[in-house]
C-alpha cells in the first residue's frame, strides 16, 4: 500500500479530513504516516497502521519516504517544507489545502466534480502538485459550475456571507464570545418583556464599541451583531485578497485565462465576514451569454453532480434548505432563489450555501487521494 503523509491532521480542516476518510474507508487504501510539527515522537491517532509513532513533519528524509503527503498544516508549513523537499529530490504528490502553491504555474487547483479533466490533463503531464482552492470559490463552483462548463457564463458577480470558521478555529470562539458578551450585557433587560427596545439596542452598541483588544483579537472589530466587508489582506487598489482569489481561481478551476487557451471570464464581487459559523453563502448575478429558459437553469445544475441540489425559489423552501443552519455539516451544496433578474433576459439571479470544512478544505483534498490510488 502506498505510503501517506499526513501533516496537520489534529487541527479544524485535518480534523474534517481525518473523519471523512474513515467515514469512506480511505485508511484501507493507504499505509498511513503520521506526521506532527510539536508532539514527534508522541503516539499516532488510532487509523495507525504499522507506523504507530508521529514523526516530526520537518523530517524531510521522513517525508521523502512518502509516496504520497496531504497537509492541511497551513501555509507557513507548506513555504518552509515544500521547496526542501522537492530540493531533495521528492518526485511524490503533495496535496496541500493552504494557499501558498495554488497559482504556482506547476499546481493544479483541485475540485475534481468540476475539473477533473484539467487535473487528469495535469496528471497525464506529470503534474505532482494538488492544491485544495479557496473555500468560497469552491462552494460556489460546486453549485453553479455547470453554467460555466455550459459556456453560458459571460460574467459573474458574488457576493459573499462568509462565515468565522474561514478564518479558524479561534475566529470561532472569538464570535460566539461576543454573542455571550452582548448577551450578557442586555440580559436583564431581555427577561422583561416590558423594556424599551432601543435601550436594549443603545446598550449593545456600548458594549460591541467598547470591545477591548483582547475581546477583538482575531477579527479586529466586534463580528457579533455585525459585519466585516473585508477578508484576508489588502492588495492595494481597494481589492482584497479573498475578492482576488475569487477571479484567479475560478478561472484557474476551470482551465481558462492566463497559461491555458481559453480567455477568463470576469469573476469579481465582495466578500464580507458574518456571523455565521462554518457555512459560506453567496449571492451571485450572471451575465450569460444567452436568454436560456430558467427551467433549462435549474436542470442544467441540478444534473451536475451528486451534490448540488436546487431549492424551489419559494420562501418555504429557502426557509428549510437554504441556510447555513440547514448545510452545516452535510455534503450538500444547495442552489436557490434562482429566477431572471430585472436588468434583462440574460441575467440570473441566484443564491448558494457550502460548508466550508467539507467542499470548501477538506473534501477535495481525500477525493485526489482517491484519484492517485485509484
Ligand atoms: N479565506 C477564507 C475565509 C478561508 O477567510 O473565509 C478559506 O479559503
Amino acid at each position: 500500500q502506498p505510503l501517506v503523509g499526513l501533516v496537520g491532521w489534529r487541527g479544524m480542516v485535518g480534523s474534517v479530513l481525518m473523519d471523512r476518510m474513515q467515514a469512506e474507508g480511505d485508511f484501507g487504501l493507504i499505509e498511513p504516516v503520521f506526521f506532527s510539527t510539536s508532539n514527534a515522537g508522541g503516539k499516532a491517532p488510532a487509523q495507525a497502521k504499522n507506523e504507530t509513532t508521529l514523526k516530526d513533519a520537518f523530517d524531510i528524509d521522513a517525508l521523502k519516504k512518502c509516496d504520497i503527503v496531504i497537509t492541511a498544516q497551513g501555509g507557513d508549513y507548506t513555504t518552509e517544507v515544500f521547496p526542501k523537499l522537492r530540493a531533495a529530490g521528492w518526485t511524490g504528490h503533495w496535496i496541500d489545502a493552504a494557499s501558498t502553491l495554488r497559482m504556482k504555474d506547476d499546481a493544479v487547483i483541485i475540485l475534481d466534480p468540476v475539473n477533473l479533466p484539467v487535473i487528469r490533463n495535469a496528471l497525464a503531464r506529470g503534474g505532482r502538485n494538488w492544491i485544495g482552492g479557496n473555500c468560497t470559490v469552491s462552494c460556489m463552483l460546486m453549485g453553479v459550475g455547470a453554467l460555466y462548463k455550459a459556456g453560458l457564463v459571460e460574467w459573474m458577480t458574488s457576493m459573499t456571507y462568509q462565515a468565522a470558521s474561514g478564518g479558524g478555529a479561534q475566529h470561532m470562539r472569538e464570535l460566539l464570545t461576543q454573542f455571550g458578551t452582548i448577551n450578557n450585557e442586555v440580559r436583564q433587560l431581555l427577561d422583561d418583556p416590558k423594556s424599551a427596545i432601543l435601550e436594549i439596542d443603545r446598550k449593545v452598541l456600548a458594549r460591541q464599541q467598547g470591545m477591548g483588544a483582547s475581546e477583538t483579537e482575531h477579527f479586529g472589530v466586534p463580528l457579533g451583531g455585525s459585519l466585516i466587508p473585508w477578508i484576508d489582506k489588502d492588495l492595494g487598489e481597494g481589492v482584497s485578497r479573498e475578492e482576488w482569489k475569487a477571479g484567479a481561481e475560478t478561472n484557474k478551476i476551470l482551465g481558462q485565462g492566463p497559461g491555458f487557451d481559453a480567455p477568463a471570464i470576469p469573476v469579481d464581487g465582495f466578500c464580507v465576514r458574518v456571523g455565521a459559523m462554518r457555512c459560506h453563502s453567496q449571492a451571485m448575478t450572471f451575465k450569460l451569454k444567452k436568454d436560456v429558459p430558467l427551467a433549462d437553469i435549474e436542470a442544467l445544475l441540478a444534473n451536475d453532480n451528486a451534490w448540488v441540489k436546487v431549492i424551489p425559489n419559494t420562501k418555504e423552501a429557502t426557509l428549510q434548505g437554504l441556510t447555513p443552519v440547514a448545510v452545516t455539516g452535510t455534503l450538500d451544496i444547495p442552489v436557490g432563489r434562482i429566477r431572471k433578474l430585472a436588468m434583462g433576459p440574460e441575467y440570473v439571479g441566484m443564491f448558494t450555501i457550502g460548508d466550508q470544512l467539507l467542499w470548501g478544505a477538506a473534501e477535495p483534498l481525500r477525493r485526489m487521494l482517491r484519484i492517485l490510488l485509484a
